[in-house]
C-alpha cells in the first residue's frame, strides 16, 4: 500500500495560501450540514474546489443515499459552470470513497480530473469504502494528498469535520447510531412547560431545537410526554428535507398506552411510529433502521432512565432566561471529549 505522506512530500505541492484551504473547507462543511439529516445509512459529505490561485470554483454535498456523492456534485456543479478544467484542489470533509457501491469510486472520478492536491477532513471509518487517500496518492498520474489533521493551524476544522462524521461513524464502528439528548430547563430547573403550553425556550432556542429535529434521522420520546403534550415532533421554523424517508419515531411505552390515533397522526406527518417496551434495545434498534443520529425529546422519567443506563453520547441543556435574556446553552460529551466535537455544534457553527 501507498504512504500517503511520502507520496505527498515527493510530489510539488501549489502553494495556496492557507486562508483559501480554511474558507474552502468552511463552505464544504456548510453544504454538509445542509444535508443532515437527509443522507442516512450515508454520511454527510461536502466538496469544495478550488483553482490554482484558490478561488472557490464549485461547491457540493451528497444530497441523499443512491445520489451521487460530494465530489461527484462539485465536479458536475464545475462542469456546469465551464470551469471543469481550471479545477486543481478538492477540499473534502471525507476521505473519497474507493469502492464500487450504488456510485463508482469517487476516487478514481478525482483521478480522473485535473485536481491535483485532494485535502481529506476525516479518514472514512467504513471498511468498505475505505483506502481513497492511497489509491489517489498512487499509480501513474499520483495527487497530492493532504489531510487537515496533520496541520496545527486546520485542527479547528478537522475536529468539524469528525463532529460532521460522528453519527455515521458510531453507527458504521458500533452498530448504532449517535445519540443527542436534548433538555430544556426553565429558571427553577424544571422541564414542565406552564400549563396549556407545549415550550418555553426562546425562538432561537426554538429554531435550534427544529435544526436539530431535521439534522437527526430519527427521534426517540416517552409515552409521559405523548399523554401530557400530544407533540407532533414535526420540523418547523426551518424548512425539513423535501421527499425524505418517513422518519422513525421510537416512543417507550411499556404498558400499551400508546394513543392509536396519535401513531396515525405521526404516520401521515411522514413518521414511523415504534413502540418499545425495551430502552436497552432501542440503540441497536435504531442501528439496524439505517439511523446515524438520533434525537432523545422526553420528559424528566425517561432522561432519567436514559442518564442511568448511558445512552447518549452528547447532550444539550437549554437554560431559559425568564427575564428576556438569551438562553444559556450547554453541551456536555458523555465519554468526556470537548464539546466542540459534538455535531449539535456544528448546527450553531454552520447551520441556516
Ligand atoms: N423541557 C423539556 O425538554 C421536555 C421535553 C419533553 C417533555 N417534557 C415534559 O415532560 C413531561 C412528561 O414527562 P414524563 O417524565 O412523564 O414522561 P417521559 O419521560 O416522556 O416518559 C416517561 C415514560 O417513559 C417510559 N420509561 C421510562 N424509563 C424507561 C425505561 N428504563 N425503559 C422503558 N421505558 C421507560 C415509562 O413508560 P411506562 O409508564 O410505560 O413504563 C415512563 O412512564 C411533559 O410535561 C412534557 O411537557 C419536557
Amino acid at each position: 500500500m501507498t504512504n500517503v505522506s511520502s507520496e505527498a512530500r515527493r510530489l510539488k505541492d501549489p502553494p495556496l495560501p492557507l486562508e483559501a484551504v480554511r474558507a474552502g473547507f468552511r463552505q464544504a462543511i456548510r453544504e454538509a450540514v445542509q444535508k443532515m439529516g437527509a443522507t442516512a445509512p450515508n454520511p454527510a459529505v461536502g466538496c469544495a474546489l478550488l483553482d490554482g490561485e484558490g478561488r472557490l470554483l464549485a461547491v457540493g454535498a451528497h444530497p441523499a443515499a443512491g445520489q451521487p456523492h460530494a465530489e461527484v456534485m462539485a465536479l458536475e456543479h464545475a462542469r456546469q459552470k465551464g470551469v471543469l478544467e481550471q479545477v486543481r484542489t478538492a477540499l473534502v470533509t471525507l476521505e473519497p470513497c474507493n469502492h464500487y457501491g450504488r456510485t463508482p469510486p469517487c476516487s478514481e472520478q478525482l483521478k480522473n480530473s485535473p485536481v491535483q492536491t485532494v485535502w481529506i477532513g476525516a479518514r472514512d471509518p467504513n471498511p468498505q469504502a475505505k483506502g481513497g487517500a492511497e489509491h489517489l496518492a498512487e499509480g501513474d498520474a499520483p495527487k497530492n494528498v493532504r489531510f487537515l489533521a496533520d496541520e496545527p493551524e486546520f485542527r479547528p476544522l478537522a475536529q468539524d469535520c469528525k463532529a460532521l462524521l460522528a453519527p455515521f461513524a458510531f453507527r458504521v464502528t458500533q452498530g448504532r447510531p449517535w445519540l443527542t439528548v436534548k433538555q430544556a430547563l426553565d429558571g427553577q430547573g424544571s422541564m414542565i412547560p406552564p400549563q396549556g403550553q407545549k415550550t418555553f425556550t426562546s425562538p432561537a432556542s426554538l429554531r435550534l431545537a427544529h435544526q436539530l429535529r431535521r439534522a437527526c434521522d430519527a427521534v426517540v420520546t416517552g409515552i409521559g410526554t405523548v399523554l401530557a403534550d400530544a407533540p407532533s415532533f414535526t420540523v418547523r421554523h426551518v424548512a425539513d428535507h423535501e421527499g425524505r424517508a418517513p422518519r422513525p419515531l421510537i416512543v417507550l411505552d411499556r404498558q400499551g398506552r400508546l394513543p392509536a390515533a396519535w401513531c396515525q397522526a405521526r404516520e401521515a406527518d411522514g413518521f414511523h411510529v415504534e413502540q418499545c417496551r425495551d430502552l436497552a434495545s432501542v440503540s441497536a434498534l435504531l442501528g439496524q433502521m439505517g439511523v446515524n443520529w438520533a434525537l432523545i425529546e422526553a420528559g424528566p422519567a425517561l432522561l432519567e432512565s436514559v442518564r442511568e443506563a448511558g445512552l447518549w453520547d452528547d447532550w444539550l441543556t437549554i437554560h431559559h432566561e425568564e427575564h428576556g435574556g438569551e438562553d444559556q446553552l450547554s453541551i456536555t460529551l458523555r465519554n468526556g471529549c470537548d464539546g466542540d466535537e459534538s455535531p449539535v455544534q456544528l448546527l450553531r457553527r454552520y447551520g441556516d
